[in-house]
């Protein structure tokens, strides 16, 4: 008998909808669900034609209440690096995803929950959202990139109170963090990404991707953003999304982009 998938793609109006589900477990992430997804965005990703994709977790509770942490009981400490090593290889892919990923996160984002959320582009969130790494409750720490990414939104001094304290962020104090984009009320947050993904949609789809290209680029060591930035500028400006934009200006009118 085939084993049934843990997450599930719905598309409409070009934005797919990526449901985490386990609600029972409040969407754990088991070893199986980071294989599916990490499957699902390198490989199924690119056969869909879309303008933005959209996490979140099934029921109300939880977008995903982190790592399964009964499964790990079963895991040695070799079994435990291979998946922090493929969450980091899923991490990056979300992260470097061609297409804007913005996570819809209703209640619950901890642990490995909340590195997906910081991997995605944007996050929305609603009153219920809660926040945070608590696995030095658990005698470990974050494994799925959350030492390198929370850093990035929040800075060091919040970063280390996070994830060393285990305390969890809610809505308001995420928003003023810079952790969330918006609050929206409860089982608002999909609808809301969708508005979002639809107006970033309207937009020439070869800059929306360089844009995220170019401002990944700051955060890699290996990269000079600033000359990523200048050769995507003068690149750009070959492309007949850009002849359009500029014609478009030029005749007081909207930009028909061909995405
Ligand atoms: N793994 C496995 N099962 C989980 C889970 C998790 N991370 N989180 C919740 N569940 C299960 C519970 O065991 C429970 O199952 P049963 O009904 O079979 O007992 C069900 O989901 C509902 O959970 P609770 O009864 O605990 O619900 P609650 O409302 O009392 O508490 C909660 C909610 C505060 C989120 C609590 O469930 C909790 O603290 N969960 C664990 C959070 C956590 O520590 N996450 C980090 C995991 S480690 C990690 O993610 C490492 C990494 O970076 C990769």
């Amino acid at each position: 008998m085939a084993t049934q998938k843990l997450f599930e793609v719905i598309q409409s109006d070009s934005i797919l909808v990526l449901t985490l589900n386990r609600p029972k477990a409040l969407n754990a992430l088991n070893k199986q669900l980071i294989g599916e997804l990490h499957h699902f965005f390198v490989k199924e990703l690119k056969t869909y034609s879309c303008k933005g994709v959209i996490l979140t977790g099934s029921g109300d509770r939880a977008f995903a209440a982190g790592a399964d942490i009964k499964e790990f009981r079963t895991m040695d400490a070799r079994e435990m690096e291979a998946l922090s090593a493929l969450g980091h290889e899923l991490m990056f892919a979300i992260e470097n995803s061609p297409i804007p990923v913005i996570a819809a996160i209703e209640g619950y984002a901890l642990g490995g929950g909340f590195e997906i959320a910081l991997a995605c582009h944007m996050r929305i969130g609603s009153e219920k959202t809660r926040l945070g790494n608590p696995e030095v409750n658990l005698g470990i720490i974050p494994g799925y990139g959350a030492t390198q990414r929370l850093p990035q939104l929040v800075g060091k001094g919040r970063s280390l109170e996070i994830m060393l304290t285990a305390r969890m962020i809610n809505a308001s104090e995420a928003m003023d963090w810079g952790l969330l984009n918006k609050v929206v009320a409860p089982g608002k947050t999909v609808s809301e990404s969708k508005e979002i993904l639809q107006l970033i949609g309207s937009k020439g789809t070869t800059a929306v991707t360089k844009v995220i290209d170019v401002v990944a680029a700051y955060y890699n060591k290996n990269c000079n953003g600033f000359q990523e930035e200048i050769k995507a500028f003068g690149k750009l400006s070959a492309t007949d999304e850009f002849k359009e934009g500029t014609q478009a200006f030029i005749e007081n009118r909207e930009a028909k982009f061909k995405n």
